[in-house]
């Protein structure tokens, strides 16, 4: 049932997207998010019973949902390494008020899996890959990606009709010279590539201001070659800052988490594998919903939780960001907490 008042957080934004990590695993070694050095044989990942379980993630979405959920987004860490993911989106698909089911992957599962997720109805996949130079890549995989299987699972996924973005992550002195070769390739191959702006998340990717390739500077690199045009946001709230191709070979996206913030309208919660509830993607404490979940709690009373947390949110951490250049204080991984 939802609720007649859903909640607003103390900037007045609703709830309305709820990112999932199914685990904190993932096949790839990305540089920016899981580093080798650190994400190494001995790390320490949740094992299987600290995750939370289908029946969990079902009851918490039906609770998010009552107070205003309408699109969920599967990630991890790599989802696909979560035995199942194919049932669990069709029982999700079966919760009232939920409208789009998403998953962010790295592909390399997708051929294998993707007739079952689109029978499941899944609706839509984004996946990341950074370069389209197989030698590029590999290094900031942390030497296991193969971009030729990237590409197989994004064929897979678009030869079954589903809509399929591209996310780059741009990282100056690494990889800013595939941008153009970037947007050429997936300009030919139909899909919107999205550039991310590197990001300050988790504390192991040595992040600093000099490593960001800002958007702008994406823009005018991209601006030698082709012609861009901005695009309205499709829907409030929306992460990228969309330009389409003059000449109508479709577009590309913008996410400016750095040189250009977007809390002012964010309505994105994040549960992390073990099931903790994030009100923003930089925030240190979550709020331990398995707990309450595995103490029997009610739908009601889960829903209500939900109130009282979002009433109370007040995060716009990118906002902030330039403010608190020297906070240290410790962060949770994206990995965990689903990107
Ligand atoms: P769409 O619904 O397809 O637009 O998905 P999305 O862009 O929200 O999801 P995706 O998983 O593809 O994320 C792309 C990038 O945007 C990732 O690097 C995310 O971490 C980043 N991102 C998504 N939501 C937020 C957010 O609320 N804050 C910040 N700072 N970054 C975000
Ligand atoms: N900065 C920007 N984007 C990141 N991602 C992971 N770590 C970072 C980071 N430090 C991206 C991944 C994936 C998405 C979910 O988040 O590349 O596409
Ligand atoms: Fe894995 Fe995605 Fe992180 Fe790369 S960015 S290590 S593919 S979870
Ligand atoms: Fe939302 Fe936090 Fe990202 Fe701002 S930094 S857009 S509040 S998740």
């Amino acid at each position: 049932m939802s609720l007649h008042h859903p909640p607003l957080d103390r900037l007045a934004r609703p709830i309305r997207d709820l990112r999932i990590s199914l685990i904190d695993r993932c096949n790839l070694r990305c540089t920016y998010c899981m580093p080798s050095e650190v994400f190494g044989p001995d790390y320490a990942f949740l094992p299987q019973r600290e995750l939370l379980s289908f029946d969990e993630i079902v009851l918490l979405i039906e609770a998010f949902a009552a107070c205003g959920v309408s699109k969920i987004r599967l990630t991890g860490g790599e989802p696909l390494l979560r035995p199942g993911v194919a049932e669990l989106i069709q029982r999700i698909k079966g919760i009232g008020g939920i409208e789009d089911v998403a998953l962010t992957t790295n592909a390399i599962a997708l051929p294998r899996h993707i007739l079952a997720l689109k029978a499941a109805g899944l609706d839509r996949v984004n996946v990341s890959l950074d370069a389209i130079d197989p030698e590029i890549f590999r290094r900031m995989s942390g030497g296991r990606g193969d971009v030729k299987r990237v590409l197989d699972g994004i064929d897979a996924a678009a030869n079954e009709g589903l809509p399929v973005k591209i996310n780059m992550v741009v990282e100056r002195g690494v990889n800013e010279h595939e941008i153009l070769p970037m947007a050429q390739t997936f300009r030919e191959r139909g899909h919107t590539l999205r550039f991310i702006e590197f990001m300050d998340v988790g504390n192991h990717n040595d992040w600093n201001q000099e490593r960001v390739y800002r958007a702008a500077d994406i823009l005018k690199d991209l601006r030698r070659s082709f012609e861009l045009i901005p695009i309205d946001a499709a829907y409030m709230g929306e992460v990228a800052k969309r330009y389409r191709y003059s000449d109508g070979a479709g577009e590309v996206g913008f996410i400016t988490s750095i040189s250009k913030p977007f809390c002012g309208d964010c309505s994105r919660a994040r549960i992390s594998a073990e099931g903790k509830l994030f009100t923003c993607l930089f925030a240190s404490i979550g709020y331990d919903f398995r707990k309450w979940l595995r103490d029997g709690e009610d739908p009601e009373a889960l829903t209500q939780r939900i109130v009282k947390i979002w009433s109370a949110r007040e995060d716009r951490y990118s906002e902030l960001r330039s403010e608190r250049v020297s906070d240290r204080s410790k962060k949770v991984e994206m990995s965990y907490i689903g990107g």
